[in-house]
């Protein structure tokens, strides 16, 4: 059920959407282990590489309120785009191995996991 209350919050952030450049709208959003779900939309900037992506917007809200064991994330865009390389090493970083769960604009599209996305990660054991 909270994977269902997941992918609903992801759809529902991207109306939320800061894209004013790229026109592409995008949600996010992350379920906690006490099962607290955070959202999160693109927000982009005129000095265009300064933009957050969704899953990052996301994933810090529930960071920067003290959660720190993320179950699962969702993403939805209009055409069930993947999450970038950047987030894919921070979904790394902060989450670990965990299921993510591709959107279209409407409903659940595809599964996949952070490892699936990041063969091979560098991380916090090569410090
Ligand atoms: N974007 C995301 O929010 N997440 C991704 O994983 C891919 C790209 C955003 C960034 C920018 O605002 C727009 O989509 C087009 O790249």
């Amino acid at each position: 059920m909270s994977k269902n209350k997941l992918i609903l919050k992801a759809i529902k952030m991207r109306s939320k959407a800061f894209a004013p450049y790229s026109k592409y709208k995008v949600g996010a959003a992350v379920l906690t282990d006490s099962g607290e779900i955070f959202g999160g939309c693109n927000i982009e900037n005129s000095s265009y590489s300064l933009t957050c992506c969704a899953e990052r917007v996301a994933l810090f809200k529930a960071y920067s309120e003290g959660f720190r064991t993320i179950k699962a994330l969702s993403v939805s865009t209009e055409n069930s785009g993947m999450p970038c390389g950047a987030c894919r090493q921070v979904i790394w970083d902060l989450c670990g191995d965990i299921p993510i769960y591709i959107c279209d604009g409407k409903k659940f599209v595809s599964e996949s996991s952070s490892r699936a996305l990041l063969p091979l990660p560098f991380d916090n054991t090569k410090l």
